[in-house]
């Protein structure tokens, strides 16, 4: 099968690199010619574990191509996937702009039938806008080319992105044609060999889907540090909380996590797409707008018992350290990472911040340059530091050897974002130590 992924960030890449090693025959596109040039040369510009094997794999296979030009190798394809950034317009709305170029070059190009499938997230009603646009270009030309359009809402997650997406819970399709079906039908198939878990459904529904989905998890991350937060006050603990909620199975043990907040390319926008898309109709989705007010006050949390612990003492001239930049595990990804709105606070009381992440340094200098001192590893972070800030729970955090750390820090504060280390260890070993909801 001959198909091409258009937009070859963490999605389209890692699309491309699944679908080429299931036997397709797969091209991707991207307007971004540097970022085409270096995944010829075998360079992959994010960081996803196993990505970089599986490209160069695909590639020396030769069924995975890299173009900047939809309009040389469209008229080959049996399917096109559009997989551009869908970021945020400064009403909360997601911003089409890239889905809609897309369509339109598909349809100022398109000489024989095709599927355009939607893999961004995208509201409601867009599959149609993509649909609307390809005919006006079409018509434009005084051609009659018949398509298809489908969405295919993707819901991999960064960190594990080829394991969801090989072995997909599920994997969720609309459709309108029973031709765009057989298509869709015939490529995952590979995927779900011994268990065909696609769900058909039409486009709306699968447009909708991926915003709830997003939704639903931000929704019990808030409600968990919402109550975690009470926890402290109360005298609870959150993490036995979780454990006793956790294990009633209407409820289930994921996503109860409570911490610093949540981040990332997905759900600060999602949530606040699908809080836009319900005003523009003329409701009011009550609880996601908690959702993310909530949310907005968690990233703010661990500056908030940092000043807590100093007390009247300023904070100005103090070393923090910072464990994990990334807004999750396993990514380079810094998008709406809490590291960005502690950073900020940080740097605007005066503070000196040394930071360490096992992948997500370049991105932090990328977007802050030499603001803070990014350091050669953990241990390097903490020297002279007055507190160390956990952040993101790289398994590399996870066992550290504190008697080194003790005598490595100007003051022994140790403030846990991710709940990650044991408290009666820490203080046996002479630390402060706070975390969230204990
Ligand atoms: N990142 C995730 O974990 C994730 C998971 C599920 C769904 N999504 C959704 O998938 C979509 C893509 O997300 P991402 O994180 O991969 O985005 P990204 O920003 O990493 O990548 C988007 C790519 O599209 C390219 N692009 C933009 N306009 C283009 C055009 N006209 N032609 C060709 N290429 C173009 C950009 O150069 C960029 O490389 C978004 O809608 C996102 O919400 C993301």
């Amino acid at each position: 099968m001959n198909i091409a992924i258009v937009g070859t960030g963490y999605v389209g890449l890692v699309s491309g690199a699944c679908f080429a090693d299931t036997g397709a025959n797969v091209t991707c596109v991207d307007v971004d010619e540097k970022k085409v040039e270096s995944l010829k040369n075998g360079e992959i510009p994010i960081y996803e574990p196993g990505l970089e094997a599986l490209v160069i794999k695909n590639v020396n296979a030769g069924r995975l191509k890299f173009t900047s030009k939809l309009e040389d190798v469209l008229n080959n394809q049996q399917i096109v996937f559009s997989a551009v950034g869908t970021p945020p317009d400064e009403d909360g709305s997601a911003d089409l702009k890239y889905v809609l170029q897309v369509a339109k070059t598909i349809g100022e190009h398109l000489q024989k039938y095709i599927v355009v499938v939607t893999k961004s997230t995208v509201p409601v009603g867009t599959a149609n806008k993509v649909k609307d646009t390809i005919q006006r270009e079409l018509d434009k030309r005084g051609v009659d080319v018949p398509f298809d359009i489908a969405s295919n809402p993707e819901f991999l997650k960064e960190g594990n992105a080829i394991k969801d997406f090989m072995s997909p819970d599920r994997v969720v399709v609309g459709v309108e044609s029973d031709k765009a079906k057989k298509l869709l039908t015939k490529l995952y198939k590979p995927f779900l060999i011994n268990n065909f878990r696609v769900i058909f459904m039409d486009i709306p529904s699968a447009e909708m889907t991926k915003y709830a989905a997003n939704s639903m998890l931000a929704t019990r991350i808030s409600f968990m540090n919402d109550i975690a937060n009470l926890c402290e006050l109360v005298g609870a603990d959150v993490n036995m909380v979780r454990a006793g909620i956790g294990s009633d199975t209407r409820i289930g043990r994921k996503f109860l996590y409570a911490g610093c907040g949540y981040g990332g390319s997905c759900f600060p926008k999602d949530v606040k797409a699908l809080i836009h898309t319900a005003d523009k109709k003329g409701y009011s989705m009550e609880v996601l707008k908690a959702v993310e007010r909530v949310n907005e006050r968690q990233k703010s949390i661990l500056f908030e018992k940092l000043q807590k612990s100093f007390g009247d003492t300023s904070l100005c001239g103090k070393t923090v350290a910072l464990w994990g930049l990334s807004f999750k595990p396993e990514t380079d990804d810094m998008r709406e990472s809490t590291a960005l709105v502690v950073i900020d606070k940080l740097l605007s009381h005066g503070v000196h911040v040394r930071a360490y992440d096992p992948v997500a340094m370049n991105e932090c200098r990328r977007r802050l340059g030499d603001q803070v001192v990014y350091c050669r590893d953990m241990y390097d972070a903490v020297l002279n530091a007055d507190a160390l800030l956990l952040l993101t729970e790289w398994k590399e955090f996870r066992l550290p050897s504190w008697e080194v750390i003790h005598k490595a820090m100007n003051r022994p504060l140790v403030i846990d974002g991710r709940n990650i280390f044991d408290m009666e260890e820490l203080l046996e070993c002479g630390f402060e130590y706070h975390c969230i909801g204990k």
